[in-house]
């Protein structure tokens, strides 16, 4: 198959290109080229920005692409000019969401007062009731985050049945590469022989996660099967721990004796107090996706874990001399 790839040199799209080229398939990048590694060399790239592809439409089409993936889909006017650029020059469209657009993902954050939506939360569960979820993060640096709504990229790019579309929402992602080090911090308390401490709520909060290769296996396989066609899918793990089952999972692998100790919020340190309804369960159902595309994750939970653990050892003993007793 010929492939178009928007945003496919990072995290997790550097994942699926490899994938895809593994398979066989021809696959063309479109980014600005600030993010590349050597084996991405032989293929063909568009270089240019998010807010220029409607530039490079007369490329797109002598690429003439089966499918085109989007990765990085932030906005309405991004989902817009993917449907205008590519309505006559591919058959099929997958574009990358996120669970940030369940109901539960505000309640999470205190913005809205209906009750908690059950857990797992199937692609039906309700959606967020407001819009653009990061525009007021002061302490957020990213570019897009005043447009940012992927409810808004889903509706338009779902409403045009002419390139019809798939929706991957992906969980929390962690593996080699993740830039928010999401089990950094319990690791150095670890390494330490130290306690966690979390809020007792928060010990019981569930959230889905998803090791950065096997969601690409995930998305190559949405791309590279017609039967994803105008589907929405979650992405993740087959079923989602609590937060205290996830540490104490990693605990086991780095020989942890410490304890996970649970305080009302406000006998926790400062620090680790966080404004967060833990009653609002981010666990979504990822059977759709198992069933009517037959997808398993190829990667064990606890090998997953090894190698993100592994990769913060890695980075730990070469960022910090301090750090390389942690590391023993
Ligand atoms: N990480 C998570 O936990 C998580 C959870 C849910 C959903 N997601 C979704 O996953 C996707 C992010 O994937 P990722 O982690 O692979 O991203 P990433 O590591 O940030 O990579 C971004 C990619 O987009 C390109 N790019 C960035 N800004 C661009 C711009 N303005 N114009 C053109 N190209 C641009 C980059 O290449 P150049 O630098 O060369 O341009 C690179 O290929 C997003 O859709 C996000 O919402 C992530």
């Amino acid at each position: 198959m010929k492939i178009l790839a928007i945003g496919a040199t990072g995290f997790v799209g550097s994942h699926v290109t490899h994938q895809l080229m593994v398979q066989g398939h021809q696959v063309a990048l479109f980014h600005r080229g600030s993010t590349t590694t050597s084996e991405l060399n032989s293929l063909t790239h568009f270089y240019g920005r998010r807010n220029q592809l409607p530039n490079f439409k007369a490329q797109f089409e002598q690429f003439s692409p089966d499918v085109v993936l989007d990765i990085i889909p932030f906005t309405e006017a991004q989902a817009q000019d993917v449907v205008q650029v590519f309505s006559n020059c591919t058959q099929r469209l997958v574009a990358i969401s996120s669970g940030d657009v369940y109901r539960n993902y505000e309640g999470l954050q205190g913005q809205e007062s209906h009750p908690p939506d059950p857990v797992p939360l199937t692609e039906d569960a309700p959606l967020r009731e407001t819009r653009y979820p990061y525009r007021d993060l002061e302490a957020l640096d990213f570019e897009f985050k005043q447009d940012y709504d992927k409810i808004l990229v889903e509706q338009m790019l779902m409403e045009h049945p002419e390139l019809p579309a798939t929706i991957l929402r992906l969980p929390a992602m962690y593996g080699p590469g993740e830039r928010q080090h999401r089990f950094l911090p319990y690791l150095r308390q670890m390494f330490d022989q130290q306690p966690i401490l979390l809020e007792e709520e928060q010990a019981h909060w569930r959230f889905s996660h998803g090791y950065v290769e096997n969601i690409a296996a995930a998305i190559t396989l949405a791309v590279t099967d017609d039967r994803a066609a105008g589907r929405i899918y979650n992405l993740g793990e087959a079923s989602t721990p609590t937060l205290r089952e996830r540490i104490q999972a990693l605990g086991n692998l780095v020989n942890w004796h410490g304890e996970i100790v649970t305080l009302p919020r406000d006998q926790l340190p400062s620090h680790l107090q966080m404004n967060l309804q833990w009653q609002y369960h981010l666990a979504t159902d990822t059977t759709r996706f198992q069933e009517e595309l037959g997808y398993v994750e190829a990667m064990t939970k606890e090998e997953a874990l090894r190698q993100t653990i592994a990769w913060e050892l890695e980075n730990l003993t070469a960022t910090s001399p301090e750090s390389r007793s942690l590391s023993r």
